[in-house]
């Protein structure tokens, strides 16, 4: 039987890959893919690894020399690997659509949750705090959606907007045809927008698409919310605007430092972490830890196009989700 060595496996994963999986072993590691233990798959034909996996030159030699022939990445996006040291050594295999609709939905829910002041307004209730103050929100109805990234996520994130009677602008390098949108360049989105969702990946062009100069184009009540990757903001830019007013607040699911702390209970430590500390103090920001993707129909699909994956692998099928390095 052949074996996968699973990297940084949460209870989550192992209920969904386990109620899926009929034909391999699957050997569960809590520890995270990196150089120190990528040894751990010895033996293994894969290894199935995630987004804050380290997958550098010296974790892919590790892997190309126990003889490991598949990456299988449980996810969409693909960054943290050193693509040139992968080419023509090890098949990167990734899940490139699970649930739009979970991140989708997640970005609205941040959004809500943010002008709204929903978790402040939580936890004073669980105190009998019953005042309103400080709590006044903005209506979506009517207000403006600047959406970049027009992708799967993108657009079903649209979708929703539209439903709250939202106008909508967007920029894509690449657009679609979509109804009801109008695309426009990154400067006007960010003067004119109320709302601004990221859902582009983390590229080159993309890194800290939003900076001090963006921020400074966008209205003083704008409303960050980025389900995307952490690198597309420059937090330090992000703090400082909100230490200034400059920004209404943001909504994070991701943080440009998030390896190594989000997904795990750091309740215990001190974390070291300064700007991400002052963030999440502020009262106009709200993090989530990377959950946008954590629905059971997203866990589903992510378990049923890893084996899939691996499936077609061995049965010398057309590898359609490739991730081929130019
Ligand atoms: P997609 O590939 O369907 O869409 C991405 C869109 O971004 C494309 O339309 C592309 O043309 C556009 N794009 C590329 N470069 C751009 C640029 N410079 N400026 C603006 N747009 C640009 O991808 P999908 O499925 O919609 O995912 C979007 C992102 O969401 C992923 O790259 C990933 O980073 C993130 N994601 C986050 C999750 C979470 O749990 N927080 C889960 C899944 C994905």
């Amino acid at each position: 039987m052949e074996k996968i060595a699973f990297f940084d496996a949460k209870p989550y994963d192992k209920e969904w890959f386990d109620k899926i999986n009929k034909k391999y072993e699957i050997v569960y590691y809590e520890s995270r893919l990196r150089p120190e233990s990528a040894r751990l798959a010895e033996g293994c034909t894969a290894v199935c690894a995630f987004v804050n996996d380290v997958i550098n030159a010296k974790t892919i030699d590790t892997l190309v020399g126990l003889g490991v022939k598949v990456l299988l990445m449980r996810c969409a996006g693909f960054n943290n690997i050193a693509l040139a040291a992968a080419k023509d050594r090890i098949k990167i295999l990734r899940v490139p659509a699970y649930s739009p609709y979970a991140v989708a939905e997640h970005a609205m829910g941040m959004i809500l949750a943010l002008n709204r002041k929903i978790p402040r307004a939580y936890i004073r209730t669980r105190d009998f705090n019953f005042s309103l103050v400080g709590l006044t929100g903005f209506d979506l109805h009517g207000k403006t959606a600047g959406i970049i990234g027009t992708g799967k996520i993108g657009q079903a994130f649209m979708e929703i907007c539209k439903g709250f009677g939202m106008n909508i602008l967007a920029y894509d390098p690449h657009p679609a045809d979509i109804e009801g949108a109008k695309y426009v360049d990154t400067d006007e989105l960010f003067r004119e927008s109320d709302i601004i969702s990221l859902h582009c990946p983390f590229t080159r062009e993309t890194r800290y698409i939003i900076d001090d100069n963006a921020i400074g184009l966008m209205k003083k009540s704008a409303l960050i919310v980025n389900t995307s990757r952490g690198q597309l903001i420059d937090s330090e830019a992000l703090l400082s605007a909100l230490n200034e007013k400059r920004i209404g607040g943001a909504a994070l699911d991701v943080y440009e430092e998030e390896s190594g702390l989000f997904f795990e209970d750091n309740s215990d430590k001190i974390v070291t972490d300064e700007v991400l500390s002052l963030l999440v103090s502020r009262p106009n920001v709200l993090i989530t830890s990377h959950q946008a993707f954590l629905t059971e129909e997203a866990l589903r699909g992510i378990a049923e196009v890893t084996l899939q994956n691996f499936d077609d692998y061995l049965c010398g099928k057309e590898l359609k989700n490739e991730v081929v390095s130019k």
